[in-house]
């Protein structure tokens, strides 16, 4: 009973203070009314509380119970703004966030006092300067995409907005992501929901992001459709056009956008049916192989006038992508540029297992990929693009030292138009307007306001990576190597990049020469015809350990394998 008495304490006493405050408003003061109310609202929430099925909690301890739920609901916040400090990431920290914050709105982004990085710790990175500084005129970094057979190069600005679908986005973020997009000069990737009227009405340039779902350029069934691939990619604001093979928060994983959701502008933008399930299937059905890949690369090529055309990934197995790269070697045809995406990378919503663990990392997917164009000479006519957490101009200077010609962020622009990282993307509440459909909930996005600090958050990025490249004598971000950064492996030990990642010499896979592990045991695993290997991982290194002739001390290729996966030592580039 006492029991009973101390779960139903507060239910019992708020009705005893409704009933006290009640009838003393009838008998004595309406002002008793002012605490009549609220504690016979809070009575009835108690007696709801008791009788409703689906919470526990609320059965057993009614109105007060609610707190729970309560303190759930503003728990992010409180974290965020109370609890949180500066440097965690989860998943960017309030560094990382203000940082954005401060350039965007063109607010002083400098700190005083000094650094708050623990320069001790392990992987602590610094970028070595200069005795003799260069000056840089202007930063308006850009790289030229576009390899022997594209007709239109396009000169890609080092940095740019990430893919984000019209749909994972509102309207009016798309709208101040493509308005800053033209007023800065760089480019705006559509994501792979399509090339929306909001994508169009400022002009920006866009890079068309194409998925197997082939929205914007599908025909009833859902396959690719040339005539209306056509219809877009030939419109002069389209300057590039990416094939989304894989995205690093979820590889290997399609997705269904409910009917729900799919809104007549959705629908428009993407050539559905609108309020009908709309389906991205997890592999596309315009090629099943490298070469039919490769075959599909030429093909929008040709469609498009010659426009650069390429492909994004998330590296996984090493084998997969070596065969891509045999079909290039076997068909002679390339893509105008590769984007590698890391699994660090950020989604719409993705099942948590694949945002946790499906994927290769940027630095050592993008290491890989730009080792292997280079072993078979094919990297002076491939541009590379990466993404995966680039916020700050170091973040930038340190993929483009390992192999990188330009970065694209999502989440950072994202924070420009004003995310503060609620993480309630996926629910369509997004308190800041960025991620949501809700028209009253995109009103607290304003356009110009926002377009002008995406055009902001560009330009000082620009700015402080020229100060960066400046410091360490350089005068273009193509001049980083990665030898320019050092990192700390332990207390006592600091490595250059270049010797944790080092690189392949031109032309060494097609030479035969396999110095590193990775490339000896995948590399003949891979065939252009298909993306299955030719034997098995374990074959391959029973093949490989047999070949060798080994000093007893020598560590097998499994071992190192093992390794490098483990982190313990990296002699082999990009894994
Ligand atoms: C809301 C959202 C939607 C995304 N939609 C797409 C998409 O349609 N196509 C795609 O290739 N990548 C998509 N991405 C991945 C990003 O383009 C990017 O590759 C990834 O988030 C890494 O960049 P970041 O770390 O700067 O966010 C999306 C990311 C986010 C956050
Ligand atoms: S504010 Fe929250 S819900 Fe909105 S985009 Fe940012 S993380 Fe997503």
């Amino acid at each position: 009973m006492y029991w009973l008495v101390g779960r139903y304490s507060t239910l019992l006493l708020v009705l005893l203070g409704a009933v006290v405050t009640l009838t003393l408003a009838l008998s004595s003061s309406i002002g008793w009314y002012w605490a009549a109310v609220p504690l016979t609202l809070l009575t009835l929430l108690g007696i709801y509380d008791l009788i409703q099925p689906r919470h526990a909690i609320r059965r057993n301890y009614p109105v007060l119970g609610n707190l729970r739920f309560l303190f759930e609901f503003i728990r992010p916040e409180i974290r965020q703004y109370f609890l949180e400090d500066d440097t965690h990431a989860a998943p960017f920290s309030r560094a990382q966030r203000s940082i954005v914050y401060q350039r965007a709105k063109q607010d002083i982004d400098k700190r005083p006092f000094g650094t708050q990085e623990d320069v001790y710790g392990d992987r602590y990175e610094w970028i070595n300067h200069s005795m003799a500084p260069s000056q840089i005129a202007e930063p308006n970094f850009r790289v030229s995409v576009g390899g022997p057979d594209c007709l239109q190069p396009y000169a890609m600005s080092a940095f740019n907005i990430s893919a984000m679908s019209f749909g994972a986005l509102s309207a009016n973020a798309i709208l101040a992501l493509n308005e800053g997009a033209r007023q800065g000069n760089f480019a705006h990737d559509t994501g792979e929901g399509g090339i929306s009227r909001y994508h169009r009405q400022p002009g920006g340039a866009l890079v068309w992001n194409i998925g197997s779902g082939y929205f914007g350029c599908r025909d009833e069934s859902g396959a690719f459709s040339e005539e209306a691939f056509v219809r877009n990619a030939c419109t002069p604001q389209v300057k590039m056009i990416e094939i989304k093979l894989s995205q690093g928060a979820k590889p290997g994983h399609g997705g269904i956008l409910p009917g729900a959701k799919v809104t007549h502008e959705i629908a428009e933008a993407r050539g559905v049916a609108a309020w009908q399930d709309c389906n991205s299937p997890s592999s596309h059905s315009a090629f099943d192989s490298p070469i039919g890949l490769m075959h599909f690369v030429a093909r929008l090529r040709r469609l498009s006038e010659g426009k650069p055309v390429g492909f994004k990934l998330c590296v996984g197995h090493p084998w997969e992508w070596f065969a891509i790269v045999k079909a290039m070697l076997e068909t002679g045809i390339t893509p105008d540029f590769v984007v590698v995406d890391g699994a660090e990378g950020g989604t719409g919503a993705a099942p948590i297992e694949f945002v946790d663990h499906v994927g290769t990392p940027l630095r050592e997917a993008l290491r890989l990929v730009h080792n292997t164009l280079v072993g078979v000479n094919l990297r002076d006519r491939i541009r590379i693009g990466a993404s995966g957490k680039i916020i700050t101009a170091f973040d930038m200077a340190r993929v483009m030292a390992m192999g990188a010609d330009w970065c694209n962020a999502a989440r950072g622009f994202m924070f420009a138009v004003g995310c503060i990282q609620a993480q309630a993307c996926h629910t369509g509440k997004c308190p800041t307007g960025v991620t949501t459909q809700d028209p009253v909930r995109q009103r607290a996005l304003v356009v110009p306001d926002k377009a002008q600090r995406v055009a902001n958050f560009h330009r000082n990025s620009l700015h402080a990576l020229a100060e960066l490249l400046q410091a360490a004598g350089l005068t273009h971000p193509n001049q980083l190597r990665p030898h320019h950064i050092a990192r700390r492996v332990s207390s006592s030990e600091v490595r250059l990049l270049s010797a944790l990642f080092p690189e392949l010499e031109p032309g060494e896979l097609l030479r035969g020469e396999f110095r590193h592990t990775l490339f000896r045991v995948g590399w003949p695993m891979a065939r252009a015809d298909s993306f299955q290997p030719v034997q098995d991982l374990t074959t391959a290194l029973a093949a490989v350990h047999l070949a060798q002739t080994h000093a007893t001390t020598a560590p097998t290729p499994a071992e190192e394998l093992a390794g490098n996966t483990n982190g313990a030592t990296a002699p082999v580039p990009g894994q």
